[in-house]
């Protein structure tokens, strides 16, 4: 146990109901972060960026508070912000319904809304749903999102006042589903199919926001688990945000692909943030779980 340092353990994509694998893979996560935390006093925050579920219904809302539950037992703090399998069938058909078993089953409070600021010691983690604006007839078809307006607004505001803080030693992270940028060593074909129902929508727009104000972005979606100051250097995305951590979860319950991307590595995948109490204050992370 180290008292020195603020953790936070960044988990994704679970999606349970998909198979009998995923859900066991994600039965699998819940007992080795028992395993390796459950008897620590002060243990790291549990983050989640989204697609908890396969198909946001109610079933697989209650198979997942099911297997979650031993870790809110043992005394852990769980943060979420949902995906687009959250939303509904197959991460494609956004539906309020699905979004209420959300609230109800995962986050177990109704009231909760987004963007959400959470603290962690003196640090704060601003957490955005990236399908708030894809709810409508319109747009819920499809695996892209959108933060909408009105939540960037709000976001903007939580952003300034956070400014004052981090020059006196508090970091920011930010956390939501969909990758809010392109990944640079992708194809054609893949920006394509990004931009026709797959990217977050107001990507630009949130980066623009972000540049230069946080301290470290994470998000899920794409099943990458990459750490982009050092699996993909040369495009040297951290120094273009000015964002010194920029980090891609993967996904924590298991890999099913059989050929899947590079930067995918089978099984589980998960970051651990550390944040450096004494010195420098520094944020790293590293990889946790795999085996
Ligand atoms: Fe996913």
């Amino acid at each position: 146990m180290n008292h020195s340092k603020t953790r936070i353990l960044c988990l994704s994509d679970l999606h349970i109901g998909r198979s009998p694998e995923r859900s066991q893979g994600a039965i699998h996560l819940v007992q080795k972060i028992l395993e390796a935390f459950g008897g620590q006093v002060v243990k790291p925050l549990l983050l989640f960026t989204g697609d908890i579920t396969d198909d946001g219904n109610e079933g697989q809302c209650l198979q997942a508070q099911a297997i979650l539950q031993p870790l809110r037992a043992a005394g852990f703090s769980l943060e979420f912000v949902p995906g687009n399998h959250d939303y509904g069938w197959n991460g494609n058909l956004a539906s309020s319904t699905s979004y209420q078993l959300f609230q109800k089953h995962i986050l177990q409070n109704p009231d909760l809304a987004y963007p959400r600021l959470v603290q962690v010691g003196r640090h704060f983690i601003l957490l955005l749903d990236s399908m708030q604006a894809e709810n409508h007839w319109y747009d819920a078809l499809l695996a892209d999102g959108e933060l909408g307006d009105s939540q960037r607004k709000i976001f903007e505001k939580h952003l300034i006042f956070l400014q004052g803080l981090r020059s006196t030693g508090a970091k920011v992270l930010v956390a939501l589903h969909h990758h809010p940028f392109l990944y640079p060593d992708e194809s054609l074909v893949y920006h394509l199919k990004n931009v026709l129902g797959h990217e977050l929508k107001d990507g630009e727009e949130f980066m623009n926001l972000v540049i230069g104000k946080i301290d470290a972005l994470v998000f899920g979606h794409e099943h990458r688990h990459i750490h982009f100051g050092e699996h993909l250097r040369q495009f040297r995305i951290p120094e273009k945000y000015q964002i010194p951590l920029l980090l891609s979860c993967g996904s924590s319950s298991g890999i099913d692909d059989p050929n899947p991307m590079p930067g995918i590595a089978q099984g589980l995948h998960a970051w651990l943030i550390e944040i450096e109490e004494k010195g420098n204050g520094q944020i790293t992370a590293t990889p946790w779980g795999q085996e």
